[in-house]
């Protein structure tokens, strides 16, 4: 298990760093819940997810751009995924139809930024490592129904050099200065956070219902430059803001979660299992997996990204169809988008295995919906995905979060699992 070097370094940091008097507690922040791709009468609504896919394959694209620029490694450069014609014009007929459609596709809670503190409505997300909120300078049309960050509104709000550049979906993008100030969640605060305040953010925004993104993933895929400072969670951590270097997750229908400087104890049982991750990458990838179907191995070697920016499961397309062909009845529903239906009246039980228990996805997580209505076959929530990562890299949003209480360790350099209370 090559997780054990890295998992006693990190203790012997974590005790190195306890200051007994005046260390700070952990805080809880609530999150609101994301929808799921479940559509009327059970049916999957798959425009709502090939648009999530697109937008998910887009985020890591300029990810690995991030990383190309700040490693100077070479990563395989794509053009961004465009969503099809077709599909794009059905999605603005029903936002049009229905301005309440419900399109969230985050974990959503509230920070605050600037002196006197603002709040704003943030996604957590620890697939990107940037901090963005809109800036009472941006005129698109999504930031008319946002909360707007003024600068000069905020006795600590510090103008720096540089923008931020991020593409989305449908090929626009979202862009503006770059600034450092306060920035408190729950009770953590950092001082002199690096974000910035964007000036142009695309029509896509207009119908979720955040402001801005708080990213917590590592620096390496971090588009503001390190020499202004690093991702949220690490500025708390270097000001002594959070206890201990450990955030964690809980994914629910109620009472989800985001915990910031340690674990909820009410929120999971026994111990949790550590996983070393690969710290080349930025991301929160844990190594030496395995995929299960029905409790045998399918795939070893693998690295899964956890990434809570990102709602369903995907693998490479040879792993996917591996993972499926241990599947009875399981068929590919679109071979385009990646998906696979299976008989509904028998999941299969996938887990995720990284040297101690299963952490496997349960029936209702994987299904996500009859493939037409009546239909005796549902959609897995495990997709086929050429993906610009290594070939046994699986991104794991939180259809599988959910299962699982997910703990992020920066001292361990780990991701931690634990079974939920
Ligand atoms: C970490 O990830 C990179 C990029 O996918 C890969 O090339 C490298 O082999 C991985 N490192 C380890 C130790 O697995």
């Amino acid at each position: 298990m090559r997780k054990t070097a890295a998992i006693l370094a990190g203790t012997v940091i974590v005790s190195a760093m306890a200051s007994p008097a005046l260390a700070p507690a952990g805080t809880v922040i609530p999150l609101s819940r994301r929808t799921s791709f479940t559509g009327a009468e059970g049916v999957f609504d798959k425009d709502r997810a090939i648009a999530a896919t697109i937008a998910t394959l887009n985020k890591h694209y300029h990810n690995l751009a991030n990383f190309e620029k700040n490693t100077g490694t070479s990563v395989e450069v794509r053009a961004p995924a465009i969503l099809p014609a077709d599909v794009e014009e059905r999605l603005n007929k029903r936002q049009s139809e229905a301005l309440k459609d419900d399109q969230d596709r985050e974990w959503t809670g509230t920070i605050s930024v600037g002196t006197p503190k603002k709040n704003f409505v943030a996604d957590f997300d620890t697939g990107s490592a940037d901090t963005w909120i809109p800036s009472s300078s941006c005129n698109s049309i999504a930031c008319s129904v946002k909360t707007k960050y003024n600068p000069a509104s905020s006795s600590t709000s510090s103008k720096k050099p540089g923008t931020l550049f991020i593409q989305y979906a449908d090929g626009s993008s979202i862009s503006g200065p770059v600034y450092t100030d306060t920035v408190t969640i729950g009770g953590v605060t950092a001082t002199n956070q690096v974000f910035s305040a964007v000036t142009t953010l695309s029509q896509d925004f207009l119908f979720e219902s955040i402001d801005g993104l708080v990213g917590l993933a590592l620096p390496p895929i971090a588009g503001l430059p390190s020499s202004l400072g690093t991702p949220f969670f690490l500025t708390a951590q270097a000001q002594h803001t959070v206890p201990v270097g450990q955030f964690a997750f809980y994914l629910a229908a109620t009472g989800s979660e985001l915990y910031l400087g340690g674990t909820d104890t009410k929120k999971y049982t026994g111990a949790i299992e550590f996983t070393g991750i690969n710290t080349t990458t930025g991301f929160w990838q844990a190594m030496g997996g395995q995929a299960k179907v029905g409790g045998s191995v399918v795939l070893s070697g693998l690295q899964t990204i956890v990434d809570s920016g990102t709602t369903l499961m995907y693998c490479q397309p040879a792993a996917t169809k591996a993972i499926y062909a241990k599947v009875p009845g399981s068929k590919v529903f679109d071979a385009k988008n990646g998906y696979y239906s299976y008989p509904c009246a028998t999941p299969p039980q996938l887990s995720f295995n990284y040297g101690g228990k299963d952490w496997t996805v349960s029936a209702a997580n994987f299904n996500l919906g009859t493939t037409t209505l009546r239909s005796k076959d549902c959609v897995g929530a495990l997709l086929s995905l050429d993906m610009p990562f290594g070939p046994n890299t699986c991104l794991l949003g939180d259809v599988f979060m959910r299962n699982v209480y997910t703990v992020f360790d920066v001292d361990r350099e780990a991701v931690g699992f634990a079974s939920l209370a």
